[in-house]
């Protein structure tokens, strides 16, 4: 009997080049629950897909010499593997570029056209192409993109436009009466800030490029990638035309989604259902991102770092479940977490090969050798230990589900995990193998096995929705392979009599932290090869020839003493002596840096710092070690004074 619908969605991916740890971890997440949905008894539906069109990925194959629609699918192809190999449970993969979503755009556009909602008008401002949004001179942080940091290119062309200003109010009234709908908290509070800052009414359409769907009015014009993205979660249910579907799942449960495309979710895309009058989606929910060295992962970071990002790589050495275990486990649902190799390996030695490797292999192990492979029924009476584990193992069900509700993957696990070290201690506390050596402690080692075999039998239905092969293997060990996965068995302590286990392989081999790591970081080691660059834009030699190097030694190096980052160095230059500081009392100590013949910038114009004068600049170059982004000096042997050019 189903307990009603849960419909669940993640972004739809630029296929701009193959997809990263970041978008594994967001499908994951979305993986999980929709399976934890399905095991609970709902009619899931769970969405995925991909946003093909936009300016980006027009630029990227006019790189390639190759047409965009050629582009797309050829990375559409890897995405599709990739949910493949990691068996990801999606109900429906949209592609945007599909017949059946281009014409549902057109006519939900024509919709909010003929409502009056869309206008003419001429665009002025500024436009991100990697994150396709638009900007004003005052949104800018520093003249650069306040999402993603990079440069904006100016945009004027004429254009249509979205009156999105209408719906300000309708939105801040939406967040106030149902707070429900955008989490976590903090983001909606920055919600409420940006729109509180004055909605402007949002171009909707482009003309100087093609990639897109075309304005059904205006064939000049292509829809802007954002309006033509975001209305999948209706066009793959089928709206308007086919609405069997939608019907049944619409408004969707959750529209999960990383944390800087929560504005297009809680602005503009329930002010576009407001506008054709379709209910809004129940939630949506701003996930954390993955970061590297301090940034987040992306494409264009990726190649910076030593840590392998590349789930393709990870799942061929670890796994499926291993890789979907660390993701679970180790970040907060909503904040920011670190991604390394090293915190990822450990992640799956110490719960996975440790905690409830050894804890099954151990278990099947003594329950063949001091009960010929069947489980006995326990003995005798329930001692304070017994119960403690028995409580803990049935009662996780429960804590799973709560934590679930909200999203609390990690603590979902950690609660099965309580169950799973319970039961390694309680091996230890009862040491089976004493137990073994003298006929009369055989009903307390029938009960010792027995609880064992209980806890592995829930644990496995527990962990289904997070890694079903291993809860497969688990019960092919437990004996259990002829029996459905039923969540409320997990609710049960006594299910486990007469079962007949069989050791099979270690279902998370241990893995040596040290040699991986190594090989890991030798990956993504410098390769011989010749792909330019990307540089910045090309200068006159007049530009260059502005610059006098010089060739300076370091004669003393001390901390500025007002500012942490910053060390205070005399140079020798020739005849002059001066005082240059540096942001790098994070890479150096000062001792290590005397005696140095560096490269200075000598007539940057001076300027203080802290109070400290700095007359010019030392060359450093950016570098990895261990991991960590650092710097190195560039030193050279000529005399200081001399010039570099
Ligand atoms: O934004 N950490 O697509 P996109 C965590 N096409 N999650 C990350 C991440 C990271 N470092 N990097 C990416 C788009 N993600 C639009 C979406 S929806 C109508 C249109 C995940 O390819 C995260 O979920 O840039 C993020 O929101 C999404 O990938 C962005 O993928
Ligand atoms: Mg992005």
């Amino acid at each position: 009997m189903s307990k009603g619908k849960y419909y669940i969605s993640t972004p739809i991916y630029y296929p701009s080049s193959n997809l990263h740890i970041g978008h594994t971890y967001c499908t994951v997440m979305a993986d999980a629950m929709a399976r934890f949905k399905r095991l609970s008894g709902y009619d899931v539906h769970f969405l995925t897909g991909t946003d093909e069109h936009g300016q980006k990925i027009e630029t990227i194959a006019k790189e390639k010499g190759v047409t965009p629609q050629e582009y797309v699918d050829g990375v559409v192809a890897g995405i599709k593997d990739l949910w493949k190999t990691m068996e990801i449970s999606y109900d429906d993969f949209i592609r945007t570029t599909e017949d059946r979503h281009v014409k549902r755009v057109q006519e939900i556009f024509m919709k909010m056209y003929d409502k009056g909602d869309i206008y003419k008008g001429e665009y002025e401002g500024m436009y991100c192409t990697p994150c396709e949004s638009f900007w004003t001179e005052s949104q800018l942080v520093d003249g650069k993109c306040p999402d993603c940091g990079r440069p904006v290119q100016k945009a004027k062309e004429e254009a249509y436009f979205f009156k999105l200003s209408k719906y300000a109010d309708k939105l801040l009234e939406l967040y106030e009466t149902n707070p429900e709908f955008l989490m976590p908290d903090s983001r909606r509070n920055e919600m409420t800030a940006f729109i509180k800052q004055g909605l402007e009414d949002l171009c909707v359409s482009r003309s100087t490029f093609d990639w897109g769907i075309p304005v059904p009015v205006d064939e000049k014009h292509v829809i802007y990638v954002w309006l033509d993205a975001l209305t999948n979660y209706i066009t793959a249910l089928g709206y308007p035309d086919a609405p069997e579907q939608y019907d049944k799942y619409w408004p969707a449960n959750v529209h999960l989604v990383g944390k800087e495309i929560v504005r297009f979710h809680s602005i503009i895309w329930p002010a576009m259902l407001m506008s054709i009058e379709v209910p809004l989606p129940k939630q949506v929910l701003g996930h954390g991102w993955l970061l590297l060295g301090g940034e987040k992962v992306s494409k264009s970071k990726a190649a910076k770092g030593s840590d392998v990002i590349d789930p393709v790589v990870l799942i061929e050495r670890y796994g499926i479940d291993a890789l979907k275990y660390f993701l679970l486990r180790e970040y907060t649902f909503g904040q920011d977490g670190m991604f390394t190799n090293e915190v990822m390996l450990k992640r799956m030695n110490y719960d996975l090969a440790n905690d409830l490797g050894n804890l099954l292999s151990r278990t099947v192990s003594m329950i063949e050798k001091y009960n010929g492979g069947f489980v006995p029924d326990p003995q005798g009476e329930e001692t304070d230990i017994d119960k403690e584990l028995k409580e803990i193992a049935t009662t996780a069900g429960k804590k799973v589900e709560e934590h679930m509700d909200k999203f609390e993957f990690n603590l979902a696990l950690d609660k099965i995990w309580e169950a799973v070290r319970r039961a390694n201690k309680y091996i230890d506390e009862n040491m089976p193998w004493v137990l073994a050596k003298n006929e009369a402690d055989k009903p307390r080692l029938d009960t010792v096995l027995h609880n064992l075999a209980e806890v592995l039998r829930i644990v496995s239905v527990l962990i289904y929705p997070f890694m079903h092969t291993t809860s497969d293997k688990m019960r092919k060990q437990l004996g259990l392979w002829y029996a459905d996965v039923v969540w409320e068995d997990a609710f049960t302590f006594d299910m486990m009599s007469g079962e007949q286990v069989k050791k099979g392989a270690a279902i998370f081999p241990r893995l040596d932290i040290e040699k991986e790591l190594e090989e890991l970081y030798a990956m993504n080691a410098p390769k011989e090869e010749n792909i330019p660059l990307e540089l910045k834009d090309d200068i006159e030699f007049d530009d260059f020839d502005k610059i006098d190097l010089r060739v300076g030694t370091i004669l003393e190096a001390e901390k500025h003493p007002k500012a942490d980052k910053l060390l205070v160095f005399q140079v020798q230059m020739g005849t002059e002596k001066r005082q240059i500081i540096s942001g790098v009392a994070n890479y150096f100590k000062p001792e290590e840096c005397v005696g140095k013949n560096v490269i200075v910038v000598a007539n940057l114009k001076p300027r203080k710092l802290r109070g400290l004068e700095s007359k010019g600049m030392i060359i450093f170059a950016d570098d990895i070690a261990d991991g960590k982004e650092v710097l190195k000096f560039v030193t050279t042997d000529a005399n200081n004074g001399n010039p570099v050019a």
